[in-house]
């Protein structure tokens, strides 16, 4: 654990305990990154791109996903854009094929007296989990040595949990996006969506790979009887009450909790220093339900799949509110990248100082040579 930094007043905003600017700052790729939901790959190969890396991910003959470079060794074109045959990646160019292990296999017009070539493309670890494709592009020992998991979802398959996606698509640096998600203070953007209200920052708490938030809260839902569900769509039946609001910097992704009835996480896809993709994952959760648990298993999925998405126009709205904001705070910062505005939140103070932490030590690590 390390100090947590002094409350600011407002004659002392936190801007000038900020030395360096994270704007620009690279990703710490030893980490697992979602780069797709798991039901957008198929046998088809998928072009997806994790800060500057073109990657296609495909399944195999046996359902298994593989993520290699996307760029064909011969000439160099999107390998994405050619099929899956045998399991195997064959380029729509020169039908050129490449197994899982990135090694070229086949070429068409290959003469007897010709060999394949050894070149080879890059090979991903990456996994599916919790309906996500989670994808580690770093160093592979450290992968090993430090047995890096993901986060993983443990509610998206849970029974008592109702989920909702929205994928957030901005164009913003990826910090942009993780301090608009820590920084409670933001409720009046949303006002119409009525989400939370009334925080205040209660504690803060920070490690080498998270950052804890506890804001004393209120919400506006309160989830424990069957027809309270309908609280979601008829504002007039919601009744603000205390709640905990905990949100969570577990790099590079994002987990909050509102209360016990509601999860949101935000699983990171930083695609450039000025482009961010995410996927919010919204959980209502059925605990409270006790009848609801009695009930045959094939009937609770049934409940379970009915109600996927059912908070998808809260969420969507909220994310198109937050996306405009951050494309702004983008645009203005391309403008003038040396101007700091006043800070207020000192959970800005940890989360920016995580982001530079997690930067440097991936430096540190190339230098190193692990
Ligand atoms: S460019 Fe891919 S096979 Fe020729
Ligand atoms: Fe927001």
């Amino acid at each position: 654990m390390v100090a947590i930094p002094p409350t600011p007043t407002p004659d002392t905003p936190v801007d000038s305990a900020v030395s360096k600017d994270v704007r620009s700052l690279g990703i710490n790729s030893n980490h697992w990154y979602v780069v797709a939901r798991a039901d957008e790959v198929t046998d088809k190969p998928l072009g997806v791109m994790l800060w500057g890396e073109a990657i296609v991910l495909f399944r195999d003959t046996n359902g298994h996903i593989q993520a290699l470079e996307d760029r064909c060794p011969h000439r160099q074109v999107k390998l994405s854009q050619g099929e899956v045959v045998d399991g195997e990646l064959e380029c729509v160019y020169h039908g050129w094929r490449f197994n899982a292990a990135g090694k070229c296999t086949e070429i068409p017009y290959l003469a007897d007296n010709q060999k394949l070539p050894g070149c080879t493309i890059r090979q991903f670890p990456v996994q599916e989990l919790d309906g996500f494709i989670w994808l580690y592009p770093g160093d592979r020992d450290q992968l090993i040595a430090a047995d890096i998991k993901p986060l993983g979802l443990p509610e998206w398959d849970h029974l008592n949990y109702i989920a909702t996606v929205s994928i957030i698509d901005v164009e913003a640096h990826y910090s942009f996006l993780i301090e608009n998600l820590m920084d409670m203070y933001h409720g009046r953007l949303h006002d119409d969506y009525q989400a939370w209200a009334d925080p205040v920052l209660a504690n803060l708490e920070m490690t080498d790979q998270r950052v804890d938030v506890l804001y004393d809260a209120q919400s506006y839902y309160r989830i424990d009887k069957i027809w309270s569900v309908s609280q979601l769509f008829f504002p007039a039946l919601r009744k603000l009450h205390p709640e905990e609001l905990r949100v969570s910097y577990i790099y590079p992704h994002w987990v909050s909790t509102l209360g016990q009835d509601f999860k949101i996480c935000c699983l990171f896809c930083p695609i450039s220093p000025t482009h961010t993709r995410a996927y919010l994952v919204h959980f209502t959760s059925l605990q409270a339900f006790h009848r609801l648990h009695k009930l045959p298993v094939p009937f609770r999925r049934w409940i379970k799949n009915s109600l996927f998405g059912s908070a998808q126009k809260m969420l969507d709205g909220l994310v198109a509110q937050d996306v405009l904001m951050l494309e702004q705070e983008q645009q203005s910062y391309n403008e003038n990248p040396l101007y700091k505005g006043p800070e207020f939140n000192r959970a800005m103070i940890s989360v920016q100082k995580l982001i530079r932490q997690q930067a440097q030590s991936r430096v540190a690590s190339i230098h190193n040579g692990t």
